[in-house]
């Protein structure tokens, strides 16, 4: 595939769709569809047959439009309207108002803060392209960087546009993207490897598995550049078995790319050939942690190993491993597409660009955001979510899952950056944002990750093992009311202990709900113990006192 044939194809589709005066775009990503969108699709396409409109409306399905509360979610192009709660019942009214007036009682307001405020880079095609045609994807100016990167770029040159725009990884660590990409590149091997790790297993995120359901063409154009760029010709991507409409895009993606010649041996008439597998994840947690991946895929128990070596020097089957996230990936072709210094420019000076977040919790607009690097948790909270619902008070923002943190009201005004958030006792993690209201029991919060990452310890290594049963044991006893000041001296000791003496980051994190908890609702666990009372009216106490006049 050369670039003029590439031209071609995106001219095509661009005239074959101009030829149509309107669009409705579906949304079918998995949150939709279970409110079955796919029936809303089928209803809207048959009403356009039957009312003869085929030639002048194509309806499409298309991946998360982001307010996904809303849902099912239609899009009218080129008029912008947005229609929420679309029921198959439906189908007539949106039809037969195409070109006339809006159907108001399905109509969004045009100008909702939830997407004003962001920003898409990652995302920019969730939502516009069918994620099943790649016709759709090259259309929007897909697999253009990578012909272009082949035929005009060094590797060196890609690695450089990556340094440039200061991408740093999307899965929780924040490492310099350029800067492990460089790693790899200069390690001397007659074999390396590329690894996409889409194990996303934090509870409530769904950033990865939105994108691969929404734009998989976009990670497997990222993949590709990170393969020309690391000089690896073999690319994995590790996906959680419980994502069946992400594997299945995914797969129908890279067998439309290798069609067209955009994977597969002597891409666009270079030597450079990549191909890619999916493999399959079965749902443990640590194996998103990288060395357990790897040994996931080598076909060992997925168990962390000690690092160094990293799996930039020693990787899958021992060869240099170039390991980024699905975002990570998600980010390179507009990156390599628009220059380094375009995504320089947003975001701060330390964190660049934009970062994608699943809102959820207690607040109004619960959904998919990408945002600019910089905003504030306020503007997120407030503005993009809509604030607390049924006039409750914002209690705190947990950002990090089970790694991350609890922070209270006094951080509303921070930016969102790598840095700030870990000063201020949580962390930037894959982009799991739960919102906290005064009905929420900041203990309780802190036992519920505990018992996560205690479930989810592969028990390789004693503090994590062992450290998280007991941590969980004292939470429970304090949000049921059996715990004494030596038991939180003692939970206090051992998330020291344990995040000291972990052999990985799961082990190394866990405490950190409970310290950030501690540092900012103290107060909250001293009712728990002191008075045998829950603040919030969540816990159960076992001699919960009657209030008598
Ligand atoms: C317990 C644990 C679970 C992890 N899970 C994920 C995950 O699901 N997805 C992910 O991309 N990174 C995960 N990571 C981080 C990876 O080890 C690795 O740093 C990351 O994939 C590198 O990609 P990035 O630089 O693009 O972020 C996890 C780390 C730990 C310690
Ligand atoms: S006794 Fe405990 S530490 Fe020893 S091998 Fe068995 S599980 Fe591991
Ligand atoms: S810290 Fe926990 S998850 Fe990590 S290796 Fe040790 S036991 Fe396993
Ligand atoms: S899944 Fe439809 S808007 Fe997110």
């Amino acid at each position: 595939m050369t670039r003029d044939e590439l031209d071609e194809i995106a001219s095509r589709e661009i005239e074959a769709r101009g030829s149509r005066r309107h669009h409705l775009h579906v949304c079918v990503a998995a949150s939709c569809l279970s409110s079955r969108s796919d029936q809303v699709k089928k209803a809207l396409e048959d009403e356009i047959e039957r009312l003869d409109m085929a030639h002048q409306c194509r309806v499409t399905g298309v991946g998360c439009l982001g307010l996904c509360k809303e849902g099912p979610l239609v899009a009218v192009e080129p008029a912008g309207l947005m229609y929420h709660g679309v029921a198959p019942d439906d189908a007539h009214a949106v039809a037969a108002s195409l070109g006339s007036v809006a159907v108001e009682r399905l109509l969004l307001p045009s100008d909702l803060p939830f997407f004003e405020r962001q920003r898409k880079v990652a995302l920019e095609n969730s939502g516009r392209v069918d994620p099943e045609r790649i016709e759709d994807y090259i259309a929007r100016g897909g697999y253009a960087a990578l012909i272009d990167a082949l035929t005009t770029m060094t590797p060196p040159g890609v690695v450089e546009q990556v340094m440039r725009s200061g991408l740093r990884g999307r899965g929780g660590g924040g490492y310099p993207t350029g800067l492990k990409w460089s790693t790899v590149a200069k390690a001397s091997s007659p074999r390396k490897f590329v690894i996409c790790n889409g194990d996303e297993g934090d509870p409530g995120a769904f950033m990865d598995r939105s994108v691969l359901e929404s734009d998989p063409h976009r990670v497997v154009e990222g993949m590709a550049l990170a393969g020309y760029a690391v000089g690896a010709s073999e690319g994995y991507i590790y996906v959680r078995a419980e994502y069946p409409l992400a594997v299945e895009r995914l797969r129908k993606a890279i067998k439309q790319a290798e069609r067209l010649g955009l994977l597969g041996t002597a891409i666009s008439g270079t030597t450079f050939s990549f191909k890619i597998e999916v493999r399959l994840g079965a749902g443990a947690f640590v194996c998103g942690e990288e060395t357990a991946l790897i040994a996931s895929i080598e076909g060992d128990r997925g168990t962390p190993r000690p690092r160094p070596p990293y799996p930039a020097e020693v990787g899958l089957w021992g060869y240099p491993t170039l390991i980024n996230n699905v975002e990570t990936f998600a980010s390179v072709a507009p990156i390599v597409r628009n220059g380094g210094n375009w995504y320089a420019a947003i975001g701060t000076r330390k964190s660049k660009g934009t970062k994608v977040f699943a809102l959820a919790g207690r607040v109004a607009n619960t959904g998919l955001i990408e945002v600019p690097m910089g905003i504030t948790l306020r503007e997120i909270v407030f503005d993009i979510g809509g604030g607390i619902p049924d006039g409750r008070q914002f209690k705190a923002v947990q950002t990090g899952g089970p790694s991350g943190g609890c922070l209270p009201e006094q951080f509303l005004d921070m930016p969102v950056e790598y840095e700030s958030l870990a000063e201020a006792g949580s962390m930037m993690g894959s982009g799991g944002m739960i919102v906290m209201d005064d009905t929420s029991c900041m203990v309780d919060v802190a036992r519920f990750f505990m018992e996560f990452c205690m479930t989810e310890s592969c028990g390789k290594c004693v503090p994590c093992r062992v450290g998280t049963v007991q941590m969980h044991d004292l939470l429970s006893r304090i949000t049921e009311g059996r715990a004494t000041l030596a038991d939180l001296a003692l939970l206090e000791e051992l998330c020291d202990v344990v995040q000291h003496t972990s052999l990985c980051g799961l082990g190394q994190t866990a405490p950190n709900p409970v310290v950030s908890t501690l540092r900012y609702f103290r107060d909250e666990y001293m009712a728990h113990i002191v008075d045998q009372r829950c603040p919030a009216g969540v816990c159960r106490m076992p001699q919960a006192r009657e209030v008598t006049a």
